[in-house]
């Protein structure tokens, strides 16, 4: 009885911090997710403590500086007046109540989940772990991560001997000496402005019922809706099946499309038709290929998972090799297309339109375009590019361009324009009208008429 009333009194306090706002929140990975998500606390009146090891990134929000464009430095210098601090100092994980892990979780060279910033991460917060505390691991991985990878990290690396509270732990022994430990999934969708962040439901699953009602108060604080689910695995696999829907819909439809090509039917056309549907079809749409941080790599997680259950996820192998395709689709339609017009793809200009890897957004990261760009450059096309979002490209993960910006005012000097990134700043009109030849791999010149246009 006494042990049961110890444990309540743990929980109780911590929510009452967080009703209170007196709640200390510590956000590690600064980047496109954890930035957002704790400038958001910061508005709700927690005082945030951001983790990076980027010494650069620390200094610039020390500084009241931003470095992700859709973040106005004025943002950041309000959440500073509000208490927000950046920090490569682990030692003040001590002081937070919660803890929200937001670092990557890249594929490998081989194609195989790199949990190494999440190791990392759990090494550096180990050490300054207290009991009491809630660790909420919020990067996109496979099922079991938390328990398997997190867990062990933490509980090992701690000298006092802290454990991570389990289902029933709490009713036999005193909570002191414990911690909670929940994984829920980033939804955020960058560059969408139809959606608010405060309308994305946000899904929880706790290894048992403390760690995730303390997460469901504190995300109930920002979203309108939190969503439990019963483990930790459960919410992993909830990421990664909305993530293996949108690439295995992406490449179904980029299947259809180059069918369509062939059959000469407009598979946009087609799309907005189906769309009118008002159940059971949600449109996607085709491209060059998919780009980001999340899509082209997340379903992987779960195929690297799945082969440890002697399970081979055929849905995912198939999308990922349709999508691959498509840088290639859009270069040889591009050499076709120059054909026709007695050119070689050899020795000629190309401009790429966009860089990153979807409208109006500055990520480049595993962008389509860079790989369209080197196979032009392997098969002898003179490339240049043209993107508002990047003014130089250097070198990245998986690239090395050294190239600077050209802009668009000599668009006629170019053999061909392909349009890789749908940016709304284009005057698409203008461009047509310029160029020799446009290769449009996102309708981005919907409605315009063109003999110089070539959708693919
Ligand atoms: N970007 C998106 O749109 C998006 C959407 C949903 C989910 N996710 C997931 O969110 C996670 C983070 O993605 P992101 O886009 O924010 O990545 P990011 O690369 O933009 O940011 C990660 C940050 O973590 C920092 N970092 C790396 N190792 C660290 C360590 N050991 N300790 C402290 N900081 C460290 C980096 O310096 C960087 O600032 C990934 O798992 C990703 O799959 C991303």
């Amino acid at each position: 009885m006494t042990l049961l009333v110890e444990s309540e009194t743990v929980v109780s306090s911590v929510l009452q911090k967080i009703e209170s706002r007196t709640a200390k929140v510590g956000v590690v990975g600064l980047g496109y997710v954890g930035l957002p998500l704790a400038l958001l606390f910061s508005n709700e009146h927690f005082a945030v403590t951001g983790f990076d090891i980027d010494t650069k990134k620390v200094i610039t929000l020390g500084h009241g500086g931003s470095y992700i464009l859709r973040i106005e430095p004025g943002e950041i210098q309000a959440a500073r007046a509000s208490g927000f601090t950046a920090t490569t100092d682990f030692s003040h994980i001590r002081d937070m109540d919660v803890v929200l892990i937001c670092v990557p979780t890249p594929l490998d060279n081989y194609h195989q989940p790199d949990l190494s910033f999440i190791v990392l991460t759990a090494e550096a917060i180990a050490p300054n772990l207290r009991s009491g505390q809630t660790i909420i691991l919020e990067s996109t991985s496979y099922p079991g991560t938390t328990e398997e990878v997190l867990v062990p990290i933490l509980e090992r690396g701690n000298p006092i001997g802290l454990k991570a509270a389990r289902k029933g732990s709490s009713d036999q022994d005193s909570m002191d000496g414990e911690f909670f430990v929940v994984f829920s999934p980033e939804r955020e969708d960058p560059g969408n402005e139809n959606i608010s962040r405060h309308d994305i439901p946000k899904v929880i699953g706790g290894m048992e019922e403390n760690g995730a009602k303390i997460a469901a108060a504190l995300y109930g604080s920002i979203f309108r809706r939190t969503v439990p689910v019963s483990t930790p695995a459960a919410a992993e696999m909830t990421k990664l099946l909305e993530n293996i829907y949108r690439c295995v819909n992406i490449a179904l439809v980029n299947e259809l499309k180059k069918l369509s090509i062939r059959m000469g039917v407009d598979i946009w056309e087609v799309i907005d038709a189906a769309k009118t549907k008002p159940f059971g079809f949600q449109a996607f749409y085709p491209g060059p290929g998919l780009g980001g941080h999340c899509i082209p790599i997340d379903p992987f997680y779960l195929s690297w998972k799945a082969r440890e259950f002697d399970f081979h996820t055929r849905f995912i192998e198939l999308a990922g090799e349709v999508n691959v395709g498509m840088p290639y689709f859009v270069v040889d339609q591009t050499i076709e297309a120059m054909g026709l017009q007695g050119k070689a793809l050899r020795g000629s200009r190309v401009l790429v339109l966009g860089l990153s890897y979807k409208k109006d957004i500055d990520d480049l990261r595993e962008s389509p375009s860079l790989t369209i760009i080197e196979l032009l450059q392997k098969r002898g096309a003179h490339v240049e590019y043209n993107d508002p979002y990047f003014p130089t490209v250097g070198r990245g993960r998986h690239y090395a361009l050294d190239m600077t910006c050209t802009p668009l005012d000599n668009i006629s000097d170019f053999d061909c324009v392909i349009i890789v990134t749908d940016h709304s700043s284009y005057d698409y009109p203008k461009i047509v009208e310029c160029a020799k030849l446009v290769v449009d791999s996102r309708n981005a010149t919907k409605g315009i008429q063109s003999p110089k246009i070539v959708r693919c």
